[in-house]
């Protein structure tokens, strides 16, 4: 019987541990590599040295908080993708090797199934079928999660994701990278309504796109403010922020309609980094109240890269039968497999 589960999270710029005893999360430790702020990006191989140095005192920093040993752990999940190739290997190879010196089973997991899961980590847990919205840096989708092995794709973005977006955007307004969060704090103090930027519909009623949005963004800086960014006024930039911020929660907004009004379900969930956005959580709370849907949107903590998640979704994965051998390789891409494509029409 699994009783304490490990979960190993490295696909990006955050190195996590968690714990997970008895269905009860005991331990999530998450290290933010900031470095990497004054790049303007995370640069590859500097992520991947900094979570060598880090997994081992952070495993044993879980296992402390947890009150365990690693002999007391029963399995071993770790994130195999999608993500930076180097960083994916440093948590994989690590978990691996746990688990061969153990004798424990191992189980790869998939990020976005980690994110697409991520409601289980919470006391009120979604119910099958439900809508889910995954807004992340690096992907957006939505997608019907039928039980823990079905998930229909209803759409995706066809260029940049959501949080990418924002992350872009916020680059151009000088606030720094990963910019998704000072966008929401400069926009509460700024009109939605001042400016309105586009929204793309597209021929699938379930995609996104934002890279026509980003472009407008810099359409409008270069035309009021020659691009110089410095001579933007604070409270302009507050417009522009809240501007940009309400037009992609309403383009997320507006294909989440259509699904719940297309399809029935159960419960709807929001999650992926973006999902830390206040607005974006107050509109999935008003479709939930209107359509008498279960709502499950994890507390910010499970929003961003954790190995909670990771925890959960492998233990899922494990207690539906599937076993795996010490062979998996990591994937830096979403595999075209992993959800089943919705026709249509
Ligand atoms: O899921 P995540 O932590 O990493 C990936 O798997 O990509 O998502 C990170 C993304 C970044 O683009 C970041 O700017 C965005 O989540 N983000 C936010 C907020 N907090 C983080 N976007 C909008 N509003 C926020 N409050
Ligand atoms: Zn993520």
């Amino acid at each position: 019987m699994i009783k304490n589960v490990l979960g190993i999270e490295t696909s990006c710029d955050e190195t996590s541990v968690a714990v997970i005893s008895d269905g009860e999360l005991k331990s999530n430790l998450i290290s933010s590599q900031d470095f990497h702020n004054k790049y303007g990006g995370v640069v590859p191989e500097l992520s991947s040295r900094a979570h060598l140095q880090i997994i081992n005192p952070l495993v044993k920093s879980a296992f402390k908080e947890a009150g365990l040993e690693s002999k007391n752990i029963d399995l071993i999940c770790a994130t195999a993708g999608p993500g930076l190739i180097g960083a994916l290997l440093v948590g994989l190879t690590y978990a691996k090797g746990l688990a061969l010196s153990l004798n424990k089973p191992f189980v790869p997991v998939n990020h976005i199934e980690g994110h697409i899961f991520s409601g289980f980590l919470m006391k009120d847990k979604p119910e099958f079928p439900y809508l889910c919205l995954v807004v992340s840096g690096g992907h957006t989708l939505l997608l019907i999660v039928k039980n823990d092995l079905e998930i229909i794709k209803l759409g995706s973005t066809i260029d940049d994701a959501a949080g990418e977006a924002f992350d872009k955007v916020a680059k151009m307004l000088g606030l720094g990278y990963p910019g998704g969060k000072a966008i929401q704090e400069y926009g509460e103090n700024g009109d939605e309504n001042s400016i309105v930027f586009p929204i793309a519909q597209l021929k699938n009623d379930y995609d996104y796109s934002f890279s026509g949005l980003k472009t407008a963004v810099l359409r409008f800086l270069q035309k009021e403010y020659n691009q110089n960014i410095e001579s933007i006024p604070a409270n302009e930039l507050n417009i522009i922020a809240a501007s940009f911020q309400k037009a992609v929660v309403d383009a997320l907004i507006q294909n989440v309609k259509k699904a719940i009004s297309n399809f029935d379900f159960k419960s709807i969930s929001l999650v992926g980094g973006v999902a830390a956005n206040q607005k974006l959580r107050n509109e999935f709370k008003k479709i939930a109240e209107i359509n008498k849907l279960k709502l499950v949107i994890p507390d910010i903590q499970f929003c961003g890269d954790n190995a909670a998640m990771i925890a959960e979704r492998g233990f899922r994965i494990y207690q539906n039968g599937k076993r795996f051998e010490l062979n998996a390789n990591a994937f830096p891409s979403l595999p075209q497999d992993v959800f089943q494509e919705y026709s249509h029409r």
